[in-house]
């Protein structure tokens, strides 16, 4: 009370708020008791003198409007931003943008990082040329290693002349030696059709590939994610599938090179984290569909796109009521990322929850893409999984992730990519 009867005269010496009318000091009173009933009046009047309470309000509104739009500039790594905004920013906030950390995590600015060096085995492929993407809007600088098996240049065409992109044609069965912060590693061929094409190459791929991956993240110090896979639970027993069911795969079967190579692959990932302290994620892919996905690779979402564009039956195998799920490429590179900038090992599921029988995908096909599209029945393929559906609790809660495209919406994202390549064709 004392001081806020000092402070006017204070203001008033130093002449830092001008006062028409100086307002008398007045004096403290000497009983307690009536003291305490002047406080509300001499407070009001108090502020009500030398235009204090404008003051007051003015200083009030300054420091609420900055909470209140400052957070949101911080925030734009939730927010679609557009890579050319992000080309206005330093790298040093793009770091922060991006690199917020799992979750959302927002780290303080002093502490940004400088851009990354970051290798991408399999990046001229299907998820990995749009993983590429992301990372070079980002503002980080990518290396790209890729034998072209699957893979095409012209997913990666677009960054040429980029200088923080580089394509290196490589077979990681054989080792290789860069200096990178992080090892996104995708190489492998991920359709049935590939994969079993060259069985033992798949499997070479799967062990040797990730050895020689995990050899190299061990002698620089590099984090390294593997993109591993739903198949690892084979033909689930246990529905939808958690990452803590181990799984129930035929090990002799047609499909074992890929199944069990990226079970061998994710054992070895765990055996470099334990053994050798390697920092490591896991990530179990599940169906995934979009741009850039192969034409004929087999895969359903793909397979019957291409068809009903082409005015060809849709071909179903089996009755059609295996299940599975199906996620838009963005949603998983998304994930990806949030995967490894947190500080969770995995493995997690990483997959669209929304379950479709065959049948149900083909209809929605047919309306999405063409109405007088047909199906024609084929018999089934060994192994083929009956359901599939992911379990992602532990990503929403430990990574803050979620699938946001849904598949009525993400099929006719995948259109015109697919209806120019298959005009290309002909
Ligand atoms: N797309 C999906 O639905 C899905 C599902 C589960 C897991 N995955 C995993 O995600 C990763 C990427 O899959 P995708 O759908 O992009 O497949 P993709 O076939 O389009 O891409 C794989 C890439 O790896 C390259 N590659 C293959 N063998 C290689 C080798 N020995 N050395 C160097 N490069 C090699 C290919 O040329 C290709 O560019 C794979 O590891 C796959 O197992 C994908």
């Amino acid at each position: 009370m004392k001081q806020l009867h000092k402070q006017p005269s204070l203001h008033h010496h130093h002449g830092q708020i001008p006062s028409p009318s100086p307002a008398p000091v007045t004096k403290p009173s000497k009983h307690h008791h009536h003291h305490h009933r002047s406080f509300p009046r001499s407070v009001v009047s108090y502020l009500l003198r030398e235009h204090r309470l404008l003051f007051l309000l003015a200083g009030a509104l300054i420091a609420s409007s900055f909470f209140l739009l400052h957070p949101s500039s911080l925030s734009l790594s939730s927010s679609p931003l557009h890579p050319s905004s992000l080309a206005l920013l330093p790298s040093s906030s793009i770091r922060g943008v991006v690199h917020g950390g799992a979750g959302g995590r927002r780290i303080p600015v002093g502490l940004r990082k400088r851009p990354m060096r970051i290798v991408v085995t399999g990046g001229a492929g299907f998820v990995g040329s749009h993983l590429v993407d992301r990372l070079l809007d980002r503002g980080d600088s990518v290396i790209v290693v890729d034998n072209f098996f699957t893979g095409r240049k012209e997913n990666v065409v677009h960054h040429f002349g980029n200088h923080r992109f580089e394509l290196i044609r490589h077979d990681v069965v054989d080792p290789i030696l860069l200096e990178v912060d992080q090892i996104y590693h995708l190489a492998c061929p991920a359709s049935p059709v590939h994969y079993k094409h060259n069985p033992i190459k798949t499997i070479k791929t799967n062990v040797m590939g990730t050895l020689n991956m995990l050899g190299l993240a061990k002698r620089i110090g590099a984090r390294f994610l593997l993109t591993s896979t739903s198949e690892v639970y084979g033909d689930p027993l246990e529905h939808p599938q958690k990452e803590t069911y181990w799984g129930h795969v035929n090990p002799i079967g047609v499909r074992s090179c890929y199944d069990e190579g990226k079970r061998t692959a994710e054992t070895l990932t765990m055996d470099y984290h334990r053994g050798a302290g390697v920092e490591v994620r896991i990530a179990r892919i599940f169906n995934t569909y979009g741009p850039r996905m192969c034409l004929d690779d087999g895969r359903v979402v793909s397979n019957f796109v291409a068809q009903a564009l082409r005015k060809q039956p849709m071909t179903v195998y089996g009755d059609g009521k295996q299940t599975r799920s199906f996620q838009y490429v963005s949603d998983l590179v998304d994930g990806l990322v949030a995967l490894m900038e947190s500080d969770h090992i995995g493995p997690f599921n990483l997959g669209n929850p929304g379950e479709f029988t065959m049948l149900e995908l083909a209809q929605v096909v047919k309306e999405t893409i063409d109405p007088s599209a047909t199906i024609e029945f084929r018999p089934n393929t060994a192994d083929d999984p009956h359901m599939r559906k992911p379990d992602i609790t532990k990503a929403k809660q430990l990574l803050n992730w979620e699938p946001k495209i849904p598949l009525r919406q993400g099929l006719p994202l995948m259109m015109s990519d697919f209806q120019k390549r298959i005009l290309d064709e002909k």
